[in-house]
């Protein structure tokens, strides 16, 4: 048998209310919610994770999966009932109460990210497409660490994952005293611009426009903020964000987005050893991207079916340099050299009865492949 997934990402819905200019979530409506998974079937494919690693975690994608609330802690509660770790990252429009705050960390995930793409309120607010989101996002975090504070004991984590673009990256150590000193946030998760999640557009004008940030000035600043604030930062990590800027500056297409020729000169990706993702269909996939085959959730046992028979996917995914390895959620280097943080590794012994396995069965249980989309992410 396979070693089991640590992650599975659900899909909580295709909507929002911003409307950030590098993502387009918010371009959907969720139109066609009739045809969605159920709540029921999804929290019984989070029993089926759990079997299949009862120390897993669970992840919500969207969307602003915060607008419905219903799904949001039913998964929650769900995870917690079986022991299992939620982490979610939402915009903190909808923790604007104490009593909401109160209730994320009593009922909500075990890590709670707010994504800033600044420090600067005119910058937050003018890339996500409405004026107040920054106040309303800073007021969350503020919200949750008094809810936390109530709560003696509590063990939520609550970080902001902040956007790196030509806007942000000039102001990363003031980005890092603003989280961490000003509202007094865990941590600060450092985030590259990717192509826009879920593109519409054929032309993605954020992604080109705002992709002109000099790798080495970079590295230069987040090696002076590992110092400042004592961060731990894996220096690996580091070399991977340089990396991956220096690929996006020598492409010429960054306009096409996700259709760009774009490629990392290294593979930096593992996201297929240990992540399943869910989308609002039920398709479970091993990444964001459709451009690998997935499998239609039907009935009971078919994501331990997906996960143990998915070998030649596996073996495609193992060459893909696509920009979206740069992310959390897929990236096999963690962003801190803090062992507690870094991904158990497999046994030699694991590994090779992971590539057998993988070469079973020959004709693997997929769907066929759709066409290209995009990501969300942790
Ligand atoms: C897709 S959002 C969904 C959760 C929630 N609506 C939010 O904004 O936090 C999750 C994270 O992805 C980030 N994101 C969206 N588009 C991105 C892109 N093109 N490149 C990198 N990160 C992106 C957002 O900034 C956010 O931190
Ligand atoms: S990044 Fe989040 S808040 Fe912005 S449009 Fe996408 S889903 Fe909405």
């Amino acid at each position: 048998m396979r070693s089991p997934p640590r992650y599975i990402f659900i899909e909580t819905n295709r909507r929002c209310n911003l409307k950030c200019e590098h993502c387009n979530y918010w371009h959907d409506k969720d139109t066609d919610a009739a045809n969605y998974l159920p709540l029921p079937r999804k929290l019984e494919v989070l029993g089926e994770f759990h079997e299949l690693n009862p120390q897993g975690a669970m992840v919500t994608c969207g969307g602003e999966s915060m607008l419905d609330l219903d799904t949001y802690f039913g998964l929650m509660r769900e995870c917690r009932r079986l022991g299992l770790t939620a982490l979610s990252v939402v915009n903190g429009t909808r923790i604007q109460t104490a009593e909401m705050a109160d209730r994320m960390i009593a009922e909500g995930p075990h890590e709670i990210s707010i994504s800033l793409n600044s420090p600067r309120r005119e910058v937050h607010d003018r890339t996500r497409g409405v004026r107040g989101a920054f106040d309303k996002a800073v007021k969350a975090l503020r919200l949750l660490l008094e809810a936390r504070a109530r709560v003696p004991g509590s063990t939520s984590r609550i970080y902001v994952m902040g956007l790196v673009f030509d806007e942000s990256y000039r102001d990363l150590e003031h980005f890092y005293d603003f989280v961490l000193n000003d509202i007094g946030a865990d941590r600060l998760k450092l985030n590259s611009l990717q192509p826009s999640f879920a593109q519409h557009d054929p032309t993605d004008a954020f992604f080109r426009d705002h992709s002109k940030v000099d790798p080495d000035e970079l590295c230069d600043i987040i090696q002076r903020c590992n110092e400042r604030f004592n961060l731990g930062l894996n220096p690996v990590w580091i070399e991977q964000v340089r990396m991956y800027w220096q690929s996006l500056a020598r492409a010429r297409d960054l306009e096409l987005g996700w259709a760009s020729k774009v490629e990392t000169s290294e593979h930096i990706c593992n996201t297929y050893d240990r992540n399943i993702m869910v989308d609002s269909y039920g398709k479970a996939r091993l990444c964001f991207s459709d451009a690998f085959g997935g499998l239609k959730l039907k009935q009971k046992g078919d994501l331990k079916r997906f996960w143990e028979n998915a070998g030649a996917i596996r073996r495609e995914m193992a060459s893909c340099n696509r920009p979206c390895g740069i992310s959390h959620s897929v990236r096999r280097v963690s962003a801190r050299l803090d062992p507690a943080r870094q991904p158990p590794q497999r046994s030699f012994a694991a590994r090779r009865a992971d590539f057998f396995a993988d070469l079973w069965p020959l004709r693997p249980v997929v769907d066929p492949r759709a066409s290209e989309s995009a990501a969300c992410q942790e």
